[in-house]
């Protein structure tokens, strides 16, 4: 099976109330443990890399890798640029063999994330390439680049029209209230819920992305720094020597909310680090005298793989779906 571009995903996914999960990968263990919830669910998946994911691994690695995971899981699968930051590097993937690239001009002024976008846009659909764009900013931190929380802000629905239709983009990322990495909100933004114990975040901006939905109908949406820092992982991580005080992230009900929507792609990276290395560090304590790194690398691989699976059956809704995808994709 070939790697497919995200069209027929998302078209399914819109019909069908569901999300397209694209977790980041940079090494082989991210790609298995992903790709194998994904088959033993019959779920589509998108693998997506960041430009510090192709400095660290190279992006042939990733290629190839990817392309592993094809030939061994009979799932739909497409190769996604995320936060492309330049035309270069956005060509350099598409000419490597990627069939999703993200242009991430989201900090540019209006007009000039639309020029530049568009240029992407054009050699992208030369070579049956598709292009995610971003209207408005998150905060937090993604490869070299961190946002201040006061400098990031929604996404203004007014803008969304005239963004998609000048740039002809085929998917847009939105700014309702997510953002990046492990410590999305600070815990006097947060209420401690009364019987559970655990703290709330603040709403996701459902009107904002309602009026989102009216402006561009059928329009696919992209959530980034969606991750939920999901407390399993954290509390073992640090039980067994590491110290992540207060890491908090979206909670899982508003994902699976956006999911039901035009939300059609949830970004997951985050968590897959804190699975990772929650293996890594328990395996570490209870085995001291461990030093293959298959020994210890492998829990952190399981924990990815548990972690997906409960990202597809409980927040995504994606499960059973490759099929349908698969049969729509020539049509695409
Ligand atoms: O949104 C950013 C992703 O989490 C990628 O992170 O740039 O450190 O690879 P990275
Ligand atoms: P998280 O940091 O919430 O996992 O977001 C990842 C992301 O948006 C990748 O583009
Ligand atoms: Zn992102």
């Amino acid at each position: 099976m070939p790697l497919i571009k995200t069209t027929a995903m998302f078209k399914k996914a819109y019909e069908g109330g569901f999300a397209i999960g694209a977790f980041n990968v940079n090494n082989m263990e991210i790609v298995q443990g992903i790709t194998s919830a994904a088959a033993e669910l019959n779920s589509p998946v998108i693998l997506q890399c960041s430009a510090g994911a192709r400095k660290y691994a190279n992006s042939r690695y990733l290629v190839h890798l990817v392309r592993a995971a094809l030939e061994v899981s009979d799932i739909p699968i497409a190769l996604h640029l995320d936060h492309g930051p330049d035309y270069a590097t956005c060509k350099s993937c598409i000419d490597d063999g990627f069939t999703s690239v993200m242009f991430d001009g989201s900090h540019y002024p209006f007009k000039e994330n639309i020029e530049k976008t568009k240029e992407v846009v054009e050699y992208a659909h030369a070579h049956n390439v598709v292009v995610e764009a971003e209207l408005g900013q998150l905060a937090g931190v993604e490869d070299d680049v961190s946002v201040d929380a006061d400098k990031a802000h929604y996404t203004k629905p007014e803008e969304v029209e005239e963004f998609v239709s000048k740039t002809g983009v085929d998917s847009l990322a939105i700014a309702i209230g997510t953002s990046h990495g492990a410590f999305k909100f600070k815990p006097e933004q947060c209420t401690r819920n009364p019987e559970t114990g655990v703290l709330e975040p603040p709403s996701l901006r459902f009107d904002i992305l309602a009026e989102i939905e009216k402006k561009i109908p059928e329009f696919p949406i992209v959530l980034h720094g969606a991750s939920s820092v999901i407390p399993k992982y954290v509390k073992i991580i640090n039980d067994n020597g590491g110290k992540l005080d207060d890491a908090i992230g979206i909670p899982e009900d508003q994902l699976r909310k956006a999911a039901k929507s035009a939300v059609c792609k949830i970004n997951i990276d985050s968590d897959l680090r804190l699975a990772m290395t929650a293996g890594i560090r328990e395996h570490f304590l209870a085995h001291p005298e461990h030093f293959d790194p298959r020994q210890y690398i492998a829990p952190g691989r399981d924990y990815i793989k548990e972690l997906v699976a409960h990202k597809i059956k409980t927040v995504l809704g994606s499960e059973n779906s490759a099929a349908g995808i698969m049969a729509l994709v020539n049509q695409y």
